[in-house]
This record gives C-alpha cells, sequence and structure tokens, in this order.
C-alpha cells in the first residue's frame, strides 16, 4: 500500500506539520495524506505510529483550515468521512445503520461548547440543563453485530462506516456475546448493536508474556492486541485471546412489518439497560446519567483518576444526549453525530525520536544506558529521558540511533520505550554498542554472572565516587539539607570533595566564596552537616553505600552492634545469624569491612565528629515490617533490570522468603521473560500471586 520511502516521507510531514501552529493553504493535500495514512496504520496495520492525541491534533489543523476555506475543502478529507478498517481479504457486508465516529474534546471548554451547541440545534435555552448519559470510551475494535429473529447472524467491522469486514465467526468465539438474544420479548425481529471488543489489562500482559516465551514480537497495547484478532482467517485465533464485548449502542430495530421499533425507547439509557436485561454486556458501575455538564465533567475527572486502576485500557469518556428525540434534533454530520462527543484523557503512548544514549555510572558501577528523545508530552509531563535499564533491553528492543520509539508513561510507572519502527528508520542509523569502557575513569566493564547489568569496578571511579556521595547525603540516609546533588558535583569537580569523610570538613570560608553562595548558605550548610554527624549509625551504614545494604538491613545489623567499628572484627556468620539477612548481604558487607581504607576513612569521619555509637534510643526502635513479610517468594524466567540473586536478597529484604519450587506453600511468583515450566504450575494453583518484574520491584519501592 505504502512504500517504505512514502511511509517515511509521511511520518516526517506530520511531525513538521504538528510542530506548526496552523496549516498553510499549500500543506492542505499533504496533511490529509498524512491524516489518511495514519488512518492505515491504525485501522488496518493495527500499528500506529503516532499517537491519538497528536493525531486528533493534526485532524484539528485541517479542520480548522477547511473552516476558513469551505471552497477548498477535500472530498477525500478524513473530516469528511470514517477511517476505514477494510482489508480486502474480507467479504464486506453493509451495515444497517451508518456506524460514525465521534468528535473529540480535550477539556472543560470545549465540553461547555458542546453542550452549549446542543442547546442552539435544540433551540433550548442556554440555562437549561441537559441530560448526558457517560460511559467509557473502550478501546478496541468497533463492531456491529445483528440479530434476526433471536440469533445472532452477522457481525462485522467498521469499515468505512457504511459497509465492514463480514467476521461472524470470529465474533461467535467472544464468551460476553450472546448468540440467542429474546428481542421477540421487545416486539423486534431484527436488531443491529454496535460494540467495542477489548481485551483486559491483566490478559494483555499474560498474551505478551506468551508472545516473548515463544520468540515473537511484544504487542504495543491492550488495543492492537484485541483488533489484530477480529480480522484473522482462523477464529481459533480470535478464541485464544479472550477478548470482552461491551455494547454501547442499539442503532437498528424493526419488527416483522419492517417498521422501526427504536421508538419502544425513549432514551439512550433505556436502550442501554434493555440491552443489558437481554444478556448483553454493556457499562454499569461506569455509566451515569448526569444533569447539566458540570456533573459530566466531575464524572469524567473521577475516572481520569481511576483509569489506572480499572482492570480495561480507555482512552476516555463518551458523552452522549439521553433524549433520543433530542438526539433526532441535532442530528450528524459525515463524520459524527451531533450529539455525542469524546472526551480524551491524555494519551499514554507518543512516538518520539531517538536522539542519543548516554551511559550513566551509578553508585556501585552499574552502567545504565539512558535515551534522550525529543522532548514528547506524555499524560501529563514532557518526557525526553528515558532508562534503558541495560544491555539486553536495547538488544531485544532493536534499537538504533534515529529510530522512531514508541514512548507509554502509565499512571506513576516511569516512562519506557516500549517498541522501535524498523519501517522508519533512517538508512544510515547505527544500532547502539554498548561501552566496553568505563564513560567516567576508561576502566574496562565487566558482567558479573547473572547480572544484567555491565559493572566498572575500579574503586577510585569519579562518576562513582560522586554518585556514592549523593546517595551518601540522600534523604534516606545522612538527610543532609541543602546538600544536593548539583553541589556535590560541583563539590566534587572543585576537588573540595575526595571522599565521604571530606563533607565532614568542609571549608566553610572557601564555600561561601563561591558564585551563588555567599556566607548565609555556606552558615546554613554548615548547620546541615552539623546536624547529620548525629545521626543515628543505621543511617551511617546505609549511607556507605555497600552493595545490597539499605535502608532495612542497615537498621537490621545496627540493632545488633555497639559501634559501626565493631563490624571490622564481625565473621561472615554472624550477619547470617540476624534475622532476614543473607549471605549476599553478609559477603558484601564482610568485603567492605576488610578493606583498610574504608576502617581509615570510618576513622576519620569519627574524628570529624561523625557518630559511630549505637544510642539506646536507637536500639529501643522497632523495625518496621517488610512489605513482604512473612510470604514466600520464587523467581522464573530472565529478569530484565536487576540479576537473580539481587532480585532474591531484595525480596529477603523485604521480609520474604525464597522458595525454588511451585507448590502450594508458594504466595508469589515473580515472571522475568521466557517463564516456562514454573509459570504454568503457577497457574493452575489459584492461591499463588503472579507478579511482574515491574510489579515486583514497585512494591519494594525500587
Ligand atoms: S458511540 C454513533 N460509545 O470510539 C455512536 N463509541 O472514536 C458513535 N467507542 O468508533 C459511537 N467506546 O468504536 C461510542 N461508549 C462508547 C464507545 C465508543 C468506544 C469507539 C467506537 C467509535 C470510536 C470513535
Amino acid at each position: 500500500m505504502y512504500s517504505q520511502i512514502q511511509e517515511k516521507q509521511l511520518y516526517q510531514s506530520t511531525i513538521d506539520f504538528l510542530s506548526l501552529e496552523k496549516l498553510q493553504a499549500q500543506d492542505y493535500l499533504q496533511a490529509i495524506a498524512c491524516l489518511q495514512y495514519h488512518e492505515w496504520k491504525y485501522y488496518v496495520q493495527n500499528e500506529a505510529v503516532i499517537s491519538d492525541q497528536q493525531y486528533d491534533l493534526l485532524f484539528q489543523f485541517v479542520k480548522e483550515f477547511e473552516a476558513a476555506h469551505p471552497a477548498s475543502i477535500h472530498q477525500d478529507s478524513p473530516t469528511q468521512r470514517v477511517g476505514n478498517d477494510s482489508i480486502s481479504e474480507f467479504e464486506t457486508v453493509s451495515h444497517l445503520q451508518a456506524m460514525l465516529s465521534l468528535d473529540n474534546t480535550y477539556n472543560l471548554d470545549d465540553l461547555n461548547d458542546f453542550d452549549q451547541r446542543i442547546k442552539k440545534l435544540c433551540s433550548l435555552s442556554s440555562e437549561q440543563e441537559l441530560e448526558y448519559l457517560v460511559e467509557p470510551k473502550f478501546d478496541g475494535g468497533s463492531i456491529s453485530v445483528v440479530f434476526e429473529n433471536d440469533q445472532m447472524v452477522r457481525a462485522a467491522t467498521r469499515g468505512d462506516g457504511m459497509r465492514g469486514d463480514e467476521i461472524t465467526l470470529n465474533a461467535k468465539t467472544i464468551k460476553s456475546l450472546p448468540l440467542k438474544a429474546k428481542f421477540s420479548s421487545l416486539g423486534i425481529t431484527k436488531a443491529e448493536l454496535r460494540g467495542e471488543a477489548i481485551i483486559s489489562k491483566s490478559n494483555f500482559a499474560q498474551i505478551n508474556i506468551k508472545r516473548e516465551q515463544q520468540g515473537l514480537t511484544l504487542l504495543a497495547n491492550a488495543r492492537n492486541a484485541s483488533t489484530g484478532v477480529l480480522r484473522v482467517k482462523d477464529p481459533k485465533e480470535t478464541a485464544s485471546r479472550n477478548l470482552d464485548l461491551f455494547i454501547f449502542q442499539f442503532s437498528f430495530a424493526e419488527n416483522q412489518n419492517r417498521d422501526s421499533v427504536l421508538d419502544q425507547f425513549q432514551n439512550q439509557n433505556q436502550s442501554i439497560e434493555a440491552l443489558a436485561q437481554l444478556g448483553f454486556k454493556v457499562a454499569t458501575v461506569e455509566r451515569k446519567l448526569c444533569k447539566g455538564i458540570q456533573q459530566v465533567f466531575d464524572f469524567i475527572q473521577q475516572w481520569v483518576e481511576r483509569r489506572d486502576q480499572y482492570h480495561y485500557e480507555l482512552d476516555g469518556m463518551v458523552v452522549k444526549l439521553n433524549d433520543f428525540k433530542l438526539q433526532e434534533l441535532c442530528g450528524y454530520t459525515s463524520h459524527h453525530p451531533r450529539w455525542a462527543v469524546a472526551f480524551k484523557f491524555q494519551a499514554k503512548q507518543a512516538s518520539s525520536k531517538l536522539l542519543a544514549v548516554e551511559f550513566q555510572v551509578g553508585k556501585i558501577g552499574s552502567i545504565t544506558p539512558v535515551a534522550k528523545i525529543e522532548p514528547v508530552p506524555l499524560a501529563g509531563v514532557t518526557v525526553s529521558s528515558i532508562s534503558l535499564h541495560n544491555e539486553d533491553f536495547i538488544l531485544s528492543k532493536d534499537l538504533h540511533l534515529g529510530d522512531t520509539v514508541l514512548v507509554e508513561r502509565a499512571g506513576d510507572v516511569i516512562p519506557y520505550i516500549v517498541k522501535s519502527f524498523p519501517e522508519l528508520r533512517p538508512e544510515s542509523a547505527k544500532a547502539i554498542r554498548f561501552p566496553t569502557h568505563c564513560p567516567s575513569c576508561d576502566s574496562a566493564l565487566i558482567k558479573e554472572q547473572d547480572q544484567a547489568a555491565w559493572r566498572c569496578v575500579n574503586p577510585n571511579c569519579p562518576a562513582q565516587l560522586t554518585q556514592k556521595l549523593i546517595h551518601h547525603v540522600s534523604k534516606d540516609a545522612m538527610d543532609i539539607d541543602g546538600l544536593g546533588s548539583s553541589l556535590i558535583e560541583r563539590f566534587a569537580e572543585l576537588g573540595m570533595i575526595r571522599s565521604m569523610a571530606d563533607i565532614y570538613r568542609l571549608d566553610y570560608q572557601a564555600i561561601s566564596q563561591l558564585e551563588g553562595m555567599g556566607q548565609k548558605s555556606s552558615e546554613k550548610l554548615k548547620l546541615s552537616i552539623e546536624k547529620a554527624k548525629k545521626n543515628p549509625i543505621h543511617r551511617v551504614l546505609h549511607g556507605l553505600c555497600i552493595h545490597h545494604v539499605g535502608k532495612k538491613v542497615s537498621k537490621l545489623i545496627a540493632e545488633q552492634i555497639h559501634s559501626l567499628l565493631d563490624l571490622q572484627h564481625w565473621p561472615l556468620e554472624r550477619y547470617i545469624a540476624i534475622k532476614d539477612v543473607g549471605p549476599v548481604v553478609g559477603e558484601k558487607m564482610l568485603n567492605y569491612f576488610s578493606q583498610v581504607e574504608n576502617i581509615t576513612m570510618l576513622k576519620e569521619m569519627e574524628i570529624l565528629g561523625v557518630n559511630m555509637i549505637q544510642t539506646e534510643e536507637d536500639q529501643a526502635k522497632q523495625i518496621s515490617d517488610g512489605v513482604f513479610s512473612g510470604k514466600t517468594i520464587l523467581f522464573t524466567g530472565s529478569l530484565q533490570s536487576i540479576g537473580r540473586t539481587e532480585a532474591q536478597e531484595l525480596a529477603e529484604q523485604a521480609g520474604a522468603k525464597n522458595l525454588s519450587a511451585v507448590s502450594s506453600k508458594l504466595n508469589i511468583l515473580v515472571v522475568g521473560t521466557d517463564a516456562g515450566s514454573k509459570l504454568k504450575k503457577a497457574q493452575e494453583i489459584p492461591t499463588i500471586q503472579i507478579m511482574t518484574e515491574e510489579e515486583f520491584l514497585k512494591a519494594i519501592g525500587k
């Protein structure tokens, strides 16, 4: 349909147009061509390369241009008709009622305009409060189903709105679609309903886990997972996806005399209730009758907040004028009904360009690749920097510099790259190469067995030291107010801090002379540092940046000692004897406290006034239970962002006990990629909670 060169050109034009304020006359036809291309990507290829929001913006540009130049409106303009999702291999059928699209709004002002427009169309006063039915805008594939004499006889995709692809056998596999329904009890012999085929978020996650095991490319989102299988040749494939069908429109009903009998319902809500009675799946708690546009807006706001917890993907809410007589007065454009509008949520996914990759050195030397992308607005923030986790992640996503990438940010989840689009890749694009040497000190990087990250093991690596210092002064560790990462970086660059001990012997006189500092800030800093010197020893221990020794473990160890320096005499057994401390932590502690330079530094800190002694008050403090306290856990498959041992250690720190096999004794199974028989077995035991790696890390606060 489109050559690769055309695809690249159309994508580039889209991006260029989107950066404009409005469309110029000479760009109008190209903008239409772009919209048509994106409709094809979205409806036919099921692989959108721009977000809905980006599409809507370009659509809006075209609409505005057409409003200003009505004589130039092209008949193929997407504003004049709905997109076409037909695939030539399918038989097409005519819908009994045209399947139109919806107009979009993004804010309260737009909604108010919509409300006022309707009042004008219905010749009502602008103060009158209208009744609206508000329900989710399900994000899946739109289909129509026809019933004759209480039997489901036909299902079709939307197609061009007038004719769609016939997909009856595929639709029959959808369990929430009754194949028989007593329309006759309503005097209806022939009916057409419209609904959205969707899949739940958890089902989507399972599908992708399976695809990864089978070495297939991952599906970008739940929408793609549902629409893709509506139009396959083998209905078994559709059945395997476990689609759901929400019905949202009773679009046609006639009796044996072929008279329309839809008028037995007075409003939208009644017609939907009647369908629910007949056994169709409709929005229930998610649907509300609202009086006046403010109530509509309030209900939508509730859903903006609940969206991430909801088990289906929603891309907005649909607002429909409830009364059928008023709907008739409003009528239709060739593109959408004038009595309904979609309120679109902020996009969670958008495409952007991968500009560069920076390799950052962490506090224990792990190298994290960070993608710099062309800034994109996503769910309320602008994203320009995204962690790529590790080398395997880059390879699995086949990332090249200059690639167009799909970026997702859902709720409070950190943004991540879902996929790249090889079809839009510039010919000269180079694959991303992971460095072999540390970008800070040039030491050769190593990768330990079982670990996902490459690491710099040079103990004197300047970048590592800076990160260690930043951790040392951070909230969870020594909590030094006013000494943030930029000041640490500055002091390190000036050679004022070369070790942790140096923090406690800063030259405040010199600091007061620094640009932007002055006497006052210097004194304030001194106060914070003096205060930090009195911190309990678990904070000092946590601040030392010993691998795997986090907040909780530091507290557990600190409880057992009088002075921090006692630890230089501790054998491994003493660490392991502490409940919830394992051998991995023990080894790391042993290693740290056996190095002379570390002991020397701690002694220096002690001389400088940093507290090294356990006070009674600290000892009395109870340690809060970990999130997995008393739970058993097992990791299976390969983990992406951490190694297996590290994960087990983290689980231990959070109070869990690691098991080695799946049995009814197991509480939690954390699933990485390529999970096999263990996952299968766990799925058969309903008491086992199955978690993704991401969910596990989130639970432990990582
Ligand atoms: S009403 C004439 N209600 O959104 C009625 N549409 O962007 C027009 N959609 O093609 C549609 N949930 O596939 C309606 N509750 C809902 C919907 C909904 C999802 C889809 C539908 C339509 C698209 C328009």
